[in-house]
């Protein structure tokens, strides 16, 4: 029987996801095909309901679903609790139900570690956005360590909110929600060690979602973006004297840690990247 796995999501044709673990599926031999699925909110739980199959593996969540589709599983796992967030829900056999998941805290933290040698460990974060991303991302500063954990959000209350989430995670970062266009954030970028960009501006774009113009050449800027690989903000970072990190690590680290959750088996990340890679070739 081929079992089947999902991206949902809307909108959801840009994805890359159906590239790499297709690739992956074929080269662990596993009889599996993934495609992307465009579900809009009113149409999740029922598209939800009907993933309860024994031909189903599991899918991936992505916007606007990564917070909404919290009450509609079964349960969460620790992570996922942890973030507010699902990136991964597993199709549990014998009857375990629908388990969310977030793959995008171990992607973003091994992206960080195998692509840039860095941790949170005692840096001071300036973090744009704060949707489901974002969330993974703050979750990876505070149980790393951070010294200090800026989120800057164009809507501050989603900022608030998302600070106010983590009163459940065990920390001692000092912790802020700023509007991204408060002055203060152009003294917390000149302070920063790490600056992410979580939002989706510069996304097939050339926005940038801040100036950079008082960041420290000593930063170290990720962008959660990859598409284009090296965005506006990268270059500008670059520009700065700023080491810089693309999105599409964090991409296949998640995607790979999903992979291993619904398969139990470590796929080779290298087909996952390069199945991506050529996809953003336009090959
Ligand atoms: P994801 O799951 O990828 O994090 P999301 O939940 O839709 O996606 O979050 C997108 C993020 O990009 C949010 O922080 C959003 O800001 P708001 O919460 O204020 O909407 C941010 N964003 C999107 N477009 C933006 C823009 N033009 N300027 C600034 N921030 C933007």
């Amino acid at each position: 029987m081929t079992r089947h796995a999902y991206v949902i999501g809307a909108p959801i044709g840009h994805s890359l996801s159906p590239y790499m673990h297709n690739a992956a599926f074929a080269a662990c031999g596993i009889d599996a095909a993934f495609e992307s699925v465009e579900v809009r909110p009113a149409g999740l739980e029922r598209w939800v309901t009907n993933a309860r199959a024994s031909d189903v593996l599991g899918f991936n969540v992505t916007v606007p679903h990564k917070e909404t589709i919290i009450p509609i599983l079964d349960r969460i796992d620790d992570e996922a609790a942890r973030a507010g967030a699902v990136n991964t829900v597993i199709v549990g056999s014998g009857g375990q139900g629908l388990i969310g998941a977030n793959t995008d805290i171990v992607g973003f933290r091994r992206s960080l570690k195998l692509e840039a040698g860095a941790t949170l460990r005692d840096q001071a974060i300036v973090l744009l956005g704060a949707g489901g991303a974002a969330r993974a991302i703050a979750v990876v500063a505070l149980e790393d360590e951070a010294r200090s954990l800026v989120v800057a959000n164009r809507h501050i209350e989603r900022a608030q909110r998302l600070l106010a989430d983590l009163a459940n995670v065990r920390h001692r970062t000092a912790i802020h929600a700023v509007d991204i266009r408060d002055v203060v954030l152009v003294g917390a970028l000149h302070e920063a060690t790490v600056v992410v960009n979580a939002t989706s501006v510069g996304l097939q774009s050339s926005d940038m979602p801040v100036d950079l113009d008082s960041l420290s050449p000593d930063a170290l800027v990720v962008d959660i973006v990859y598409n284009p690989p090296r965005t506006a903000f990268l270059r500008a970072a670059e520009r700065r004297g700023a080491r810089v990190l693309g999105g599409l690590g964090m991409l296949v680290y998640q995607a790979a840690a999903s992979f291993e959750r619904w398969t139990g088996v470590a796929p080779p990340i290298s087909t996952m990247r390069a199945a991506a890679e050529g996809v953003l070739r336009g090959a």
